[in-house]
């Protein structure tokens, strides 16, 4: 008799993870099954983690070397120790996938290790072992997506996942895609001392992002240091002894030229990814980008068959499919799990930071709903000030006659800690005149996210 479970995830990442871990505490007897050597995904491992790791440690070495001693810090004579740098992130890496199979045991739930097929609709085989569950929740996540002509060999030509690994900086590195990947790992490279040249195909860079907060960004950007070929496409590489050789031609057509770089990371997005699965065998429907799809429960075509995260529609982010994860083990266990997409932040974690929540102003015109913004700058708060770190505002977007707010973007320090109590005014339905008479801390960055709100209704008081 093969081994029955209420519940069986595929993939442990932070959909697959907090799914299981929710799906055991709600009572269901789970497993999940991880073909990594860690637990925690592509987030863990090669994501979220070990990119935040390498941000934190590349901004500590900048601030030794360029900005302390505008503070009167002077360290003098900074040197780079990459191997350890690395080393580190590896530990913080090790430290977090631990934590995850800690959670497992306490919470009872299986790990089966290997790769997960699914059989038939209730049967899951890993490796010859097939298991028995009335409910399969895929959480398979995505991949890189790889571009014709450019070959990737995760040493010069690396996606992501090379970009976390190398041993030397590049004196130039070229980035092909204007988007988080590029940005965040462009800059970690940039502090260490890199040339960095982003060729990006459209004639802006974060597109969906607010465009007035990304044209800000970008003039940061440059400020330290960064090219953008915006509105140009590789059209191809080659790996050479002298490095990498690409040509880039402008988006709409024109006269190639070339361009030399040491490394060039591949980042023009991900894709689900359902590889191995068996879900043709078993029917399930992918949707026209080959996600899995869903309806509004996550439950695919085939009865008693769900999926959450980065292999479904929708944008991919640990925290949606996390929230995602809870959702569907709370329908399965008869409860009513939800989510709303509505009030999902997004955050680069660059320096200064970019976050956003609800809708932009773009997205506001296009749906033909009256708003008014508040705006308001860095420049004009006290912390900020003190911190030596004033680029960058806060935009609010409220509803023209409810004063519901709709949409929160801001460029600026610690933008992705700031963004949370906009995530929690959307949540709740809050009104800009809502977080404009709440009281913020004095000295604090937040005060600029009050100000922003009484902008809204052309009261800003330091402005
Ligand atoms: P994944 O994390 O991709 O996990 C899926 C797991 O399923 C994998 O471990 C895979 O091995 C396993 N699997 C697949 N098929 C099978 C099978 N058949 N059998 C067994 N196992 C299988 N998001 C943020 O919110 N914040 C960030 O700061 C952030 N930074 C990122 C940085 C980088 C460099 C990258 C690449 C991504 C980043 N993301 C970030 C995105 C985030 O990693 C994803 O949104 C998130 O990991 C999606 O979670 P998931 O559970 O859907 O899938
Ligand atoms: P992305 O979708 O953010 O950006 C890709 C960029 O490449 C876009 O600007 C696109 O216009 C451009 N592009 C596409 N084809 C191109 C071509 N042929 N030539 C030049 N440019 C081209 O994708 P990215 O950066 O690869 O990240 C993938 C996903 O990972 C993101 O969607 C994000 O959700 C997630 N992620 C999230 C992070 C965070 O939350 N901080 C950090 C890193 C990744």
């Amino acid at each position: 008799m093969p081994e029955s479970f209420d519940v069986i995830v595929i993939g442990a990442g932070p959909g697959g993870y907090v799914c299981a871990i929710r799906a055991a505490q709600l009572g269901l007897k789970t497993a999940c099954v991880e073909q990594r050597e860690t637990l925690g995904g592509t987030c863990l491992n090669i994501g979220c983690i070990p990119s935040k790791a390498l941000l934190q440690s590349s901004e500590n070495f900048e601030e030794a070397a360029h900005k302390l001693a505008d503070h009167g810090v002077v360290v003098g004579g900074v040197t780079l120790d990459l191997a350890r740098m690395q080393a580190r992130k590896g530990e913080v890496v090790a430290a977090n996938v631990k934590g995850v199979e800690f959670l497992f045991r306490k919470n009872k739930v299986t790990w089966l290790k290997g790769a997960g097929r699914i059989a038939a609709p209730g049967q899951v085989a890993v490796g010859d072992q097939v298991y028995e569950a009335k409910h399969i929740v895929i959480a398979s996540g995505s991949e890189s997506i790889p571009l014709r002509g450019v070959e990737v060999d995760e040493k010069r030509i690396v996606t992501s996942t090379g970009a976390l690994e190398l041993d030397a900086v590049p004196k130039h590195l070229v980035v092909i895609g204007a988007g988080v990947i590029g940005l965040e790992l462009g800059s970690v490279w940039r502090r260490l001392g890199a040339e960095v040249t982003v060729v990006e195909y459209l004639d802006r860079i974060l597109p969906g992002m607010d465009n007035e907060v990304c044209k800000g960004f970008e003039r940061i950007l440059v400020k330290q240091g960064f090219k953008f070929k915006l509105g140009s496409k590789v059209t191809g590489a080659t790996v050479g002894e002298d490095g990498v050789t690409l040509s880039v031609e402008p988006a709409a057509g024109g006269a190639a030229e070339t361009l030399k770089a040491d490394v060039v990371l591949l980042a023009i997005g991900r894709r689900a990814y359902t590889a191995g699965l068996g879900l043709d065998a078993a029917q399930v429907a992918l949707d026209e980008r080959g996600r899995v799809k869903v309806d509004a429960h996550f439950a695919t075509n085939v009865p008693g068959i769900w999926a959450i995260g980065d292999v479904i529609a929708g944008p991919m982010l640990a925290h949606k499919a996390e929230e995602e994860g809870v959702a569907v083990a709370e329908l399965i266990a008869g409860q009513a799990g939800h989510v709303n997409y509505e009030a999902i932040p997004g955050v680069v974690y660059t320096w200064p930071e970019v976050a956003s929540v609800g809708r932009t102003e773009e997205q506001l015109k296009e749906a033909g709903v009256a708003y008014k913004a508040g705006k308001f700058p860095f420049t004009a708060n006290g912390r900020a000030r003190a911190m030596g770190d004033t680029d960058g505002f806060v935009k609010l977007l409220a509803d023209a006659k409810t004063d519901r707010l709709l949409g929160a973007h801001i460029v600026g320090p610690d933008a992705g800690t700031l963004i949370a109590e906009l995530a929690l005014a959307i949540e709740f339905g809050a009104s800009a005149e809502d977080v404009a008479r709440t009281s913020h801390a004095h000295p604090s960055l937040n005060e600029a996210v009050k100000e922003a709100a009484l902008a809204v209704a052309g009261r800003a008081l330091h402005i």
